[in-house]
């Protein structure tokens, strides 16, 4: 958290933890939105295409990346109104005041160019250029359950991995580097494998950088596990489905009993010795190889053969326990988007799912609470939120017009 005094109005007397207000300019299929929010739940509810996704999208921009759909950035600019600029070229921008315990801020983003003419996203914290997108994390954490994540644990390990990853990164910024730094490194030193001529004292060098990344990132992995199990077993009332999650994988067996330092040097020779192999592409042992995997206590099942509706209470409780790491040691709120939420749920999963993001929300309001958590849900049908009746704000979304619906 920023500790330069005005860098925030405070507001001590605040109740409300989350974002008080969500302006967008020319985002997806809004051409201008001017958003205030009450405290509690959001619950937006409109037909298919109205504009509900793009708000979670739009609210996802307020975390570093390319947000819930992962895209091109000038992917989101309105469509229409960008072809009627004289530039020809897509802009776009969010803004948005954040509650906090300790006041209010201002944050904005938006896509801007460099001179040279790419794409780049800019950041704006009450009104100053941030330094780096990593610097919203300061002030507030984003997570998001979509129905493209419904298949998570049908999907191959690497979309696991970059769930993972996602988690690790809200616990450590340096996290993303890392894994970019891996990757490109991995990269290139099979590329020199392939050609067959290479330095070797340049790819030893490459594979010593490999060792000291895919260690931390395999101690990364491991604490947001560690992490998720130690806020299942903290929480007494807990209504999800019980679950155990690990990190499998070769350099993680060695860490198990290894010393750190002891298993970057394992991996660096492991690295030496499969040179040969990995010429055909890739490296045979890494983090890049790892799997996430959960099992279904109750069940005694793993994951993926689970129902299709276990699979999202699953993929629900495994977040909805990361986010209670969040709150127990972060100052800022964490913001829960959860598209589409109500499809795959009976009526006794839902209300345990309301259950759940209501009541933390009463006893965070506590003195003693951290980073409280406000939850964003969607769905064409509003019946299956009535259950929160009195206790979220309920928006409809017709055509990108949003409208309080009490
Ligand atoms: N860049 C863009 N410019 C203009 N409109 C866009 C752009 N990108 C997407 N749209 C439109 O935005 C509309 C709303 O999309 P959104 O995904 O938010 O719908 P939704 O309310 O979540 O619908 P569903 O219930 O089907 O999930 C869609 O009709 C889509 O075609
Ligand atoms: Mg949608």
């Amino acid at each position: 958290m920023p500790r330069t005094q005005e860098y925030w109005s405070i507001n001590q007397q605040s109740r409300l933890s989350g974002l008080s207000r969500l302006v967008l300019h020319q985002f997806r299929n809004y051409q201008e939105l001017d958003l205030p929010l009450q405290s509690g739940p959001v619950v937006l509810t409109g037909p298919n295409g109205a504009g509900k996704t793009n708000i979670l999208e739009a609210i996802s921009f307020l975390s570093p990346g390319r947000g819930l759909r992962s895209i091109k950035l000038s992917q989101v600019a309105n469509l229409k109104r960008f072809n009627q600029n004289p530039s020809g070229l897509p802009s776009w921008a969010i803004a948005a005041t954040v509650e906090t315990s300790f006041g209010s801020a201002q944050l904005g983003t938006g896509l801007d160019y460099t001179a040279a003419g790419s794409e780049r996203r800019l950041v704006k914290i009450n009104g100053e250029p941030a330094k780096s997108q990593a610097s919203l994390t300061d002030w507030v954490s984003v997570i998001w359950v979509t129905p493209q994540m419904d298949r998570l644990f049908l999907e191959s390990a690497s979309t696991r991995r970059k769930f993972i990853d996602r988690l690790a990164y809200a616990l450590d910024p340096t996290h993303a580097a890392r894994v970019h730094r891996y990757e490109h490194h991995l990269r290139e030193r099979a590329h020199l494998l392939r050609e067959g001529r290479y330095d070797p004292l340049w790819v030893s060098t490459l594979e010593r950088y490999l060792a000291e990344d895919g260690v931390a990132i395999v101690v990364a992995r491991q604490q947001v596990v560690k992490s998720l199990r130690e806020a299942q077993r903290q929480d007494k009332s807990y209504l999800f489905p019980q679950f155990h999650a690990e990190m499998k994988g070769e350099v993680e067996t060695w860490a198990a009993n290894q010393p750190a330092l002891a298993v970057e040097d394992r991996y660096a020779e492991k690295l030496k010795t499969t040179r040969p192999h990995d010429g055909a592409g890739g490296a045979s042992t890494g983090p890049h190889r790892s799997d996430f995997q959960v099992h279904h206590l109750a069940k005694q099942l793993p994951a993926e053969l689970c129902s299709t509706g276990e699979q999202k209470m699953l993929l629900l409780a495994v977040t909805l326990a990361f986010t209670r790491i969040q709150e127990s040691y972060r100052s800022c709120p964490t913001i829960l988007l959860l598209d589409d939420v109500a499809a795959h749920l009976d009526d006794q999963h839902r209300l345990v799912l309301f259950q759940e993001i209501c009541h933390p929300l009463v006893a965070l309001s506590h003195e003693d609470s951290k980073g409280p958590l406000q939850v964003w849900m969607t769905g064409t049908d509003r019946s299956s939120f009535h259950d929160l009746n009195g206790q979220a704000q309920f928006l409809t979304v017709h055509n990108a017009t949003v409208m309080n619906s009490p």
